[in-house]
């Protein structure tokens, strides 16, 4: 694994301990770099009015937006899940929103492996007003 993949790894494992799922057990950890080189983390928060819960990619770029960044470098996403977890379709449009269709997003599994896919991948014909997107 290389390094910049191993750090945004090694976060998402660590805030993935952060995680309050008491109604599906089951827990996820994002990270993402913005283009500043920043690292910004969240953990899925759930609730029990089950449709305010919000994932973990959200929480991290939610995050991001609040301290004033803007743009995605890369992000990953983990849960202790077999196969690679990908960020759900509500996670995707927002990950769009701060990112171009190049943006590698890196999904994992619970034995270390990764599968990097990028945005243009994960959401094609996405929906956006930016004609650039
Ligand atoms: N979840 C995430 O945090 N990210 C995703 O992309 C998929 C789903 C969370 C939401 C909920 O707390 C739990 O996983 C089960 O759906």
């Amino acid at each position: 694994m290389e390094k910049d993949i191993k750090e945004l790894y090694d976060a998402a494992m660590k805030v993935k301990e952060k995680a309050y799922a008491p109604y599906s057990d089951f827990h996820v950890g994002s990270a993402l770099r913005t283009k500043n080189g920043k690292i910004f983390t969240g953990c899925n928060v759930e609730n029990s009015s089950y449709g305010v819960t919000i994932c973990a990619e959200r929480n991290a770029i939610f995050k991001m937006v609040s301290e004033g960044e803007q743009e995605i470098a890369s992000i990953l996403v983990i849960g202790d899940t077999e196969k690679f977890l990908p960020p759900c379709g509500a996670c995707r449009q927002v990950i769009a929103e701060f990112s171009t269709k190049d943006t590698p997003v890196i999904m994992c599994n619970k034995k270390g492996e990764f599968k990097e896919s990028t945005v243009g991948e994960i959401l094609p014909f996405g929906f956006s007003l930016n004609e650039d997107r």
